[in-house]
């Protein structure tokens, strides 16, 4: 089997694995990282993604080989219960979820969007989610929580 390197969440990481098995597969295996969720396989619905480099994408849909040398973060990376990031206090803050399956993923897009875009609009954060579906109807919530992050990151 050959060896693919990359960092996860900061750390370098390698595996042996068959190169075209999907991230989300060694990620949630392998790697015992479970914040990346299995939702639709088929890159539809975001519960899966993660940050490489600065853009979320569907770790379902992204083979082991492409992240080679490449900055692979998942929610896991994003911030801790003692450390939480500016996302997931705002999203308790708005209370933006109900069963929260969706939100490991919408965070990492929301966080993605941060990265690039500071101070982003209602309508750029909408885009931002666009793939993101969330089958408990907390997007209103979930814009917010968005926005309230954003407005405290920049505050600092
Ligand atoms: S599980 Fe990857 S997009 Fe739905
Ligand atoms: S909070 Fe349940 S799917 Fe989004």
């Amino acid at each position: 089997m050959p060896s693919i390197r990359f960092r996860l969440n900061g750390v370098e990481t390698a595996v042996e694995a068959d190169p075209d098995r999907s991230l989300l597969e060694l990620l949630r295996g392998q790697l015992g990282m479970t914040g990346p969720h299995f939702g639709c396989g088929a890159n539809e619905c975001g519960a899966c993604n993660v940050i490489i480099g600065d853009r979320a994408v569907a770790s379902c849909d992204t083979p082991l080989w492409s992240v080679a040398d490449k900055d692979v973060t998942t929610v896991e990376g994003l911030g801790s219960a003692q450390n939480p990031h500016p996302l997931q206090r705002a999203f308790i803050a708005e209370q933006a979820l109900q069963c929260g399956y969706c939100v490991p993923g919408i965070l990492m897009s929301a966080a993605a969007l941060l990265m690039r875009n500071r101070n982003p609009s209602s309508d750029d954060v909408k885009a931002a989610l666009d793939r993101n579906l969330c089958r408990c109807g907390s997007h209103n919530r979930i814009v917010r929580a968005v926005l309230r992050a954003a407005a405290e990151m920049t505050a600092q």
